[in-house]
């Protein structure tokens, strides 16, 4: 009887011990597969204050620091439906390798040229982060931007300019 009890004991006490180790290792696991999918969707390389940064240094001497642009001559990134309604490989290539011709933004026509200079000063992290910048801090969309989306950006090269 006692032994029974006893017996009994050990096998839940083991069983236990199993359950919580098997628990312990599905966490862990889970975490692991979760931070290598995390940085492999770029989810933690955001930061909103180097993001800021490079946008003031490669951005704002056209659309101004606060990204609304001058009216007429620089269109606005801040509240843009050009931004809001576009493609995100079709924004990168135009940072990449500059962009011109006719562009309507916020209902407001443009005749400019882009040019810009960050293709040999930055990496491409540092170029998707300057784009989740724009759609995160200045048009309040959730959208990520990875350095793959870059890669293929420079895959399909400039913009033809627009009629
Ligand atoms: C030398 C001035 C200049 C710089 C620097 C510049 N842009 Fe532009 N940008 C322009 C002009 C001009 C246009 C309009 C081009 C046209 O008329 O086709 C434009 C258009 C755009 C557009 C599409 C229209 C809109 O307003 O939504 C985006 C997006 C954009 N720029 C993002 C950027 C980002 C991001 C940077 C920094 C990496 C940058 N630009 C740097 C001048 C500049």
């Amino acid at each position: 009887m006692l032994q029974k009890f006893y017996e009994d004991t050990r096998n839940r006490l083991s069983l236990n011990k199993f359950m919580k180790s098997y628990h312990s290792y599905f966490f862990l696991y889970s975490f692991v597969v979760l931070l290598i999918l995390g940085f492999h969707l770029n989810l933690f390389s955001y930061n909103k204050e180097k993001a800021k940064k490079l946008f003031i240094e490669h951005c704002s001497k056209c659309h101004r620091k606060d990204g609304r642009g001058i009216k007429g001559v620089y269109p606005p990134l801040k509240n843009s439906d050009y931004v809001q309604k576009g493609d995100k490989i079709e924004l990168l290539r135009g940072m990449l390798f500059g962009r011109s011709g006719r562009i309507v933004v916020n209902g407001e026509v443009y005749y400019g040229v882009m040019t810009t200079e960050i293709d040999s000063t930055l990496n491409n992290e540092d170029i998707s982060m300057i784009l989740e910048f724009v759609y995160r801090e200045l048009n309040s969309m959730d959208v990520q931007v990875s350095s793959d989306d870059v890669i293929k950006a420079r895959k399909l090269g400039k913009l033809q300019p627009h009629k």
